[in-house]
């Protein structure tokens, strides 16, 4: 995810950019740059940093001309750096672009690029896109018609604004499955990632939908349709939110905002695995002895991860918390070892130590890893991004589904290479996993009876997650999240183990959630329910069989899906019960207490 804000009208655009900068900082911060026009000249100024250190160093206070574009990066091909900070030019240095997603497919773009003589500067997908357009306007009437034809060739997902010297009085900027937002003011018009950038200024806005782009002047727009090149007309929306509650898009805290944002995130992470993923499962192929590491949520992916690797690849990993695989596994692991490590931050201690133990025993070690250049990705031998975009809330939610859906990829992959699964049923996986996303949204609209049910249960002390086979690290998931943010004891467990203890604790009124989707395990789980009803548990099911509710105190109704994939889905009501729980019990979800977002201490 990254931040874009473009501006065209008679204010000094880069003091428009800067401020619009500084409200996207939230989407990535890792590097941010600028480009400016005045008199047929670009002016670039990027780096690597923060925006207001580079403010400073950079001058972007300084910059000259009446339109220009700003970025604000959160790194997914190439690292951090000055070079790969945005925007990014052609060889002529005359088209300069800012870019928000992924091109999946620029590397085969790149090579016919490079065999035409065209120069590249940096190691992003984005430069690319500028070449391309270059490379098209040498045979088109108008840069708009290069633009198109250019944009027709990329496969991926992208929000651009782009400037050209050729056309004074413009600027270009297009959404497919990156969200882009115009801002239309007297005199002047804005556009942006994100309604706050430009809030200050107008709440007259426009938003793109997939596959459209707008041509903004200072006193006009015109919105098309890219593949057909018609003009769409667009409403014009009043925005009444005040800038504090644009920052989150309207949601009054960041966890609900990234658990909103789930089904773009799953996009983007099957979209930003999708070219790599083959040559990671053929490197893995190799190693028999498998182990995972991870702390916390990452450490319930992990436990995800061993189901699909078992069931899929035939492959059996010890999956272990990375502060006991440390001192525990010293003398186990070897040169014929591969350490998964899963870790959105990259910066977890005990994660790291493993890491590095694994890389001194000369094992290969591979990432799973949602920020771009963080200490993980520099240990690791290979690495696999999530692609989740920044998560702000503490508690962990797109990065823990993203993580899932990467894991699913891998063992997806990995049973390919090693032939353990019928092809046609690894094909209707992926297609089911591809479908996931729209099924997250379908789960979403659950959301206000989540809060209801959520304040039915207010006062309760105690919860249970039950859950068997792949749906068992979903019910410790769903305890984490209530028990981080709602400060509500929860237990999450195997519905196997309820009888050989945990039953006792079950007692009139106590909620059991029950994770119950179609597959191996129902009838038992069925059982489980049964039992739990018989003490008198309050029993909450998620499911996607009619006879639950016969069962259940409450039914969560799921849609369908393979039994493999609903670890994912699942995970996201459970997120939403932990989060309404939290907001009536007058926590804030954003920063549960005593924890923080990346734990850099063992
Ligand atoms: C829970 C949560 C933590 C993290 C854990 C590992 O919501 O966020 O349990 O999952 O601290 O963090 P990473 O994934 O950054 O290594």
């Amino acid at each position: 995810m990254c931040g874009i804000i473009g501006y065209i009208g008679e204010r000094p655009a880069c003091e428009v950019i800067v401020r619009g900068l500084k409200r996207l900082e939230y989407r990535g911060y890792d590097s941010a740059g600028i480009v400016t026009e005045e008199n047929g000249e670009l002016f670039i100024r990027k780096g690597a940093g923060r925006i207001d250190e580079l403010t400073g160093k950079l001058g972007f206070l300084e910059m000259p001309g009446k339109r220009g574009i700003g970025h604000t990066r959160w790194a997914t091909h190439g690292v951090p750096n000055d070079i790969n900070a945005h925007p990014q030019r052609d060889c002529t240095g005359k088209i300069a672009l800012v870019h928000n997603g992924i091109i999946e497919n620029f590397a085969e773009i790149k090579e016919e690029l490079l065999s035409k003589g065209h120069r590249f500067e940096s190691d992003t997908d984005t430069e690319v896109i500028a070449h391309l357009i270059e490379e098209e306007l040498k045979s088109s009437e108008s840069f708009e018609e290069a633009m198109r034809r250019a944009l027709l060739r990329l496969k991926g997902s992208f929000a651009l604004g782009i400037i050209y010297t050729g056309e004074p009085d413009r600027l270009y900027f297009v959404r497919n499955e990156s969200p882009l937002v115009l801002g239309i003011g007297d005199g002047e018009n804005f556009a942006a990632s994100d309604v706050p950038a430009f809030l200050e200024y107008t709440n007259r806005a426009i938003f793109l939908d997939d596959r459209e782009y707008a041509v903004v002047t200072k006193d006009s727009y015109v919105v098309k349709n890219l593949d057909t090149g018609e003009t769409v007309e667009k409403p014009i929306h009043e925005i009444e939110w005040t800038l504090e509650m644009a920052e989150k898009a309207g949601f009054p805290h960041f966890m609900l905002k990234e658990i909103y944002e789930q089904p773009r995130a799953i996009r983007d992470a099957i979209h930003g695995n999708a070219d790599v993923i083959r040559t990671v499962a053929e490197e893995i192929a190799k190693y028999e002895k498998i182990f995972i590491v991870a702390m916390g949520t990452s450490y319930h992916a992990g436990l995800v991860g061993k189901y699909l690797f078992q069931r899929l690849a035939k492959r059996v990993p010890v999956v272990e918390d990375a502060s006991e695989f440390r001192y525990e596994f010293d003398d186990l692991v070897d040169e014929d070892s591969l350490v998964i490590a899963i870790t959105q931050s990259g910066e977890t201690a005990d994660t790291l130590a493993a890491m590095k133990l694994a890389k001194r025993k000369g094992a290969k070690v591979l990432a799973i890893v949602n920020v771009v250049g963080s200490m993980a990705t520099r240990i690791a031998d290979l690495t696999l991004y999530t692609h989740a975009g920044p998560e702000i809330g503490v508690a962990a939610t797109k990065t823990y589904t993203t993580q899932l859906t990467v894991l699913t990829m891998l063992a997806i992959e990995l049973a390919r290479v090693l032939g353990t699964a019928d092809e046609s049923y690894l094909n209707a996986l992926e297609e089911g996993l591809n479908a996931i996303p729209e099924l997250v949204e379908s789960v979403l609209k659950h959301d206000e009876s989540l809060r209801e049910l959520a304040e039915s249960l207010v006062d309760r002390r105690d919860f249970f997650y039950i859950g068997r086979g792949i749906s068992v690290p979903t019910a410790l998931e769903g305890a984490l999240k209530l028990k981080e943010i709602s400060y509500i004891h929860a237990e999450g467990l195997s519905a196997g183990e309820l009888k050989h203890g945990p039953l006792a604790l079950l007692e009139d009124g106590v909620p059991v959630v029950a994770i119950a989707p179609s597959g191996r395990t129902f009838d038992k789980m069925v059982g489980n329910m049964e039992e739990s009803r018989a003490r008198g548990a309050f029993v909450i099911s998620l499911g996607d069989r009619g006879e639950l509710k016969r069962l259940s105190d409450v039914l969560i109704e799921m849609p369908e899906t393979d039994e493999l994939l609903t670890p994912i889905l699942y995970a996201v009501p459970l997120q939403l019960i932990a989060y309404h729980l939290a907001v009536l019990r007058g926590n804030d979800p954003d920063k549960p207490r005593n924890l923080a977002k990346s734990v850099t201490v063992e």
